[in-house]
């Protein structure tokens, strides 16, 4: 028997774009791929992928158990809220009843951040932080995050892999970083992360550092992101077993650029633009640090976390087990950075 397949948050940037990507991908056979959505439009839109639109709330949990275990699913891509984890908690619960009756092997993919494996959670920052590290879940499980929402965010990861062991289902933690490019799929089609630079800057009329030194962040292209996802599926659904589990982190990422340079390549198409009037760079302290969270609808504690930060996750899995080879170079995001506020500004609404 072939798998049913379901992948939640198609309607967003990152699984709008994993869909859109689906046909061209020419995966090996399933029986049947299923889309959450939560709108009659969305269910119309996702029938174009040939994905069969399933309506439940993904945080209730008989609705949960409902469509997982009456439609026989036995892998989910989920791309909705990396925290908590009450969802996944429910659809782990209710594939591990799939696994019972049908006595196949079940795939759940968590989708997390590169954040969760940042100084904003508390992860190492003072070298290459391997998404390959055998002793990742054990880095993890001592994680102490400044913020209680990022303490969050890693005991999901946590949570993910360890109730999956206890239910025998294959566990995956993919971890987007700064993801860029136009998205491909029917909803949103703009990154939550580049947006907050040029939304802070708007509000502004300036671009701040909020970090000393000079940090970097890994980076990913929107497609090579999707190639991720479709390559680690491929490897599912041939029956491969890619590493899962205490083995299963696939961060997507083609490199890392530093912050002030995203900062500088940002500033200079806003500045353009006449979103803002200078576009040196300059630090924020503690009076601008509040007016961007006003702007950005954070608290100024949280600003930084929304755009800054150490880390030094490092893509070294992908490439090794599923032969993923992203297109395009780290150093293209700051080539791209002014179609990349061009874009934002023409459909922003915030
Ligand atoms: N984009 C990035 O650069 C990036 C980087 C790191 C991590 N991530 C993480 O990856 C995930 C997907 O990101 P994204 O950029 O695709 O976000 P997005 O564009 O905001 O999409 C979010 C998706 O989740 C769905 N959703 C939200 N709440 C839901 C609920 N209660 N029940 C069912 N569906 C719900 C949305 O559906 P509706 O359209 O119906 O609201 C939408 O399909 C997020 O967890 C995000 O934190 C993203």
């Amino acid at each position: 028997m072939s798998h049913n397949i379901l992948i939640t948050g198609g309607s967003g940037y990152l699984g709008g774009s994993l869909l859109a990507g689906w046909k061209e991908a020419s995966l090996p056979a399933y029986n049947k791929l299923f889309a959450l959505v939560r709108t009659p439009e969305q269910a119309e839109a996702v029938k174009q992928y040939g994905a069969e639109p399933l309506i439940f709330d993904a945080y209730n949990e008989s609705e949960v158990w409902a469509a997982v275990v009456d439609n026989n699913i036995s892998v989910v891509f989920h791309l909705i809220a990396p925290r908590p984890h009450v969802s996944q908690s429910y659809f782990l619960k209710a594939m591990a009843e799939v696994k019972k009756n049908t006595g196949r092997d079940v795939h759940f993919l968590h989708t997390t951040g590169a954040k969760i494996f940042s100084s904003h959670a508390g992860a190492p920052t003072d070298g290459p932080l391997l998404d390959s590290d055998p002793k990742l879940f054990e880095i993890q499980k001592a994680q102490k995050a400044p913020f209680a929402y990022m303490q969050q965010a890693v005991d999901a990861n946590n949570f993910v892999i360890e109730e999956s062991e206890k239910y025998g289902i294959r566990s995956y933690i993919f971890a987007p970083c700064i993801v860029y490019g136009e998205g491909e799929g029917f909803g949103n089609r703009i990154s939550i992360q580049t947006v907050a630079v040029v939304r802070a800057a708007d509000v502004m009329k300036r671009v701040y550092r909020v970090d000393t030194g000079r940090p970097t962040w890994p980076v990913c292209h929107i497609r090579d992101n999707t190639s991720l996802y479709i390559e680690l599926m491929r490897k599912i659904l041939s029956g491969e077993n890619p590493g899962h589990g205490k083995k299963g982190y696939y961060l997507a990422a083609s490199g890392s650029v530093a912050w002030d340079d995203l900062y500088a390549a940002m500033a200079t198409a806003l500045a353009k633009r006449g979103i803002i009037n200078d576009e040196t760079i300059v630090m924020a302290n503690d009076e601008n640090l509040e007016a961007m969270g006003k702007g950005l609808g954070c608290p100024a504690p949280f600003v930084e976390v929304m755009l800054g930060g150490y880390c030094t996750f490092t893509a070294d899995h992908a490439s090794k087990e599923l032969g993923w080879k992203p297109l395009y170079t780290p150093e293209h995001i700051l080539e791209y950075a002014d179609a990349e506020v061009d874009f934002i500004l023409r459909n922003k609404n915030w």
